[in-house]
């Protein structure tokens, strides 16, 4: 069973109380930006929580070709347990809307399931609403990325680029209304075709 003891706050760092069996042990992480010292681990994570290594380069080739990311890192006792990152989009007929694309996020595999995946997508859209974005969109699991807020794209009017079933590419607004007037095809960085 999972605690959380601050709920759905995000940014900063927080501490997990994680209780199974009976005993209870605690699981202390924290969320920043990363810097390019932690880029290597950054990487590792990737490649150890996918199939393949194609989002640990992705992450990768999206540091070299965009401005501005949001990209953010758990870390516990010193480790880099989990990352995730944003980076923009653009929606057909509307390119001044200021929309981030989330991906990829990954969590290293012996420490899912403790919230960890949770507070980076918290974190991130609060530092996406920071810097001036008004949506965010992903493509994902619904029943993951729904506690978050997001729902069905189509709800917005707003389809992806890629053939994906309807109900997994999602988005959620941070500011009232943002997506009210817009319509369109959303495109990813080139960068997202190599995945
Ligand atoms: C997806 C991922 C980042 C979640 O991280 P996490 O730290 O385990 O997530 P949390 O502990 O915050 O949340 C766990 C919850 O998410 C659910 N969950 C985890 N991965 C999921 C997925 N791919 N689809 C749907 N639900 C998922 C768990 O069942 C659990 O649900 P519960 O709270 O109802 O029990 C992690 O599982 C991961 O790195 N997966 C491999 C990479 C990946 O698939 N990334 C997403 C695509 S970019």
């Amino acid at each position: 069973m999972i605690h959380d003891p601050i709920g759905s706050r995000s940014g900063g760092g927080r501490d997990w109380k994680l209780e199974t069996k009976g005993t209870l042990c605690y699981m202390i992480f924290q969320i920043r930006s990363d810097k390019q010292r932690d880029w290597a681990a950054v990487h590792a994570v990737n490649v150890s929580a996918f199939e393949t290594p194609a989002e640990a380069n992705l992450v990768d080739a999206l540091r070299e070709q965009v401005l501005p990311l949001v990209s953010l890192i758990a870390e516990n006792n010193g480790a880099i347990v989990g990352h995730i990152m944003f980076s923009p989009v653009s929606l057909s007929g509307y390119p001044a809307l200021r929309i981030m694309g989330l991906a990829p996020i990954a969590v290293a595999p012996q420490h899912q399931h403790k919230g960890i995946g949770s507070a980076l997508v918290r974190a991130g859209l609060e530092q996406c609403k920071q810097l001036g974005f008004g949506a965010v969109v992903v493509l994902g699991n619904p029943a993951y990325y729904s506690r978050f807020g997001f729902s069905s794209s189509a709800r917005f009017d707003i389809c992806c680029e890629y053939d994906v079933p309807e109900e997994s590419f999602m988005a959620v607004e941070l500011q009232a209304g943002f997506l009210r007037r817009a319509s369109g095809k959303v495109k990813y960085h080139a960068a997202f075709s190599n995945v």
